[in-house]
């Protein structure tokens, strides 16, 4: 099983369905920038390795990042998975981990880069939102995307229950790539992504009934 670190400051759904999905990857190590994430009660409660690295410990944000990094391969994960990690990764850690660092973000990107992506879709009256998984480059939420999964916004809806629905979905589709990342059947080319060798031209895209099985068959 290929080990994977997983990186997260909140609560950690997104760490738990990794954990509960886990087939091909194992989740080696959890490393959290807030010292009470529930990701790592998550992944205590589990038996996973789970470090705070205090951000105020370091100068600057480079010596943070040689500590992630030295965490990272002292428990021999071979892919960074961002799991809600709201910290800025320096350009040199991201080069290091390149095509093998991916993260999920709330939005259909390029769409609602950044903070607050639910009110921001439903504020610009969209029908349809959804969240995407990339992989991470120098560029903030700017990297590569392999997959979305949309969901409709409908009448009535508030962030939290765009939230929710949105969430439900990455809980899905997150396990399901990092799944195809570990068995080397998504990979990251200089034409972009690659699955099973082909260039995708647009990412995957799927919906909450979408059976996964059918999407990289
Ligand atoms: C997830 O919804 C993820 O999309 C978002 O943080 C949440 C973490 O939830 N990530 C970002 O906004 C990254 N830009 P979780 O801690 O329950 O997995």
């Amino acid at each position: 099983m290929v080990p994977i670190a997983v990186l997260a400051s909140g609560h950690g759904t997104n760490l738990q369905a990794l954990v509960d999905a886990a087939r091909d990857y194992r989740v080696a190590c959890v490393i959290s920038d807030r010292r009470g994430a529930g990701a790592l009660a998550r992944a205590e409660a589990d038996g996973i390795p789970a470090t705070f690295v205090d951000p105020a410990a370091f100068p600057d944000r480079a010596s943070f990042d040689t500590e992630i990094d030295r965490l990272i391969n002292a428990h021999g994960a071979r892919f960074v998975v961002l799991a809600g990690f709201m910290r800025i990764l320096g350009s040199a850690f991201v080069h290091t981990w390149q095509g093998k660092m991916v993260n999920v973000h709330p939005s259909l990107l390029p769409k609602y880069r950044g903070l607050d992506t639910h009110r921001r879709a439903l504020a610009a009256g969209d029908c349809e939102h959804g969240a995407s998984v990339h992989f991470v480059t120098d560029e903030l939420d700017g990297g590569p995307v392999i997959l979305q999964a949309t969901v409709p916004l409908r009448a009535g809806d508030d962030v939290a229950s765009v939230a929710a629905r949105v969430q439900a979905q990455e809980h899905r589709v997150y396990p399901f790539v990092v799944q195809l990342l570990a068995q080397q059947r998504v990979t990251l080319s200089p034409d972009g992504v690659l699955l099973d060798g082909r260039r995708i031209d647009a990412p995957l895209r799927v919906d909450a009934a979408t059976d996964l099985a059918c999407v990289a068959a």
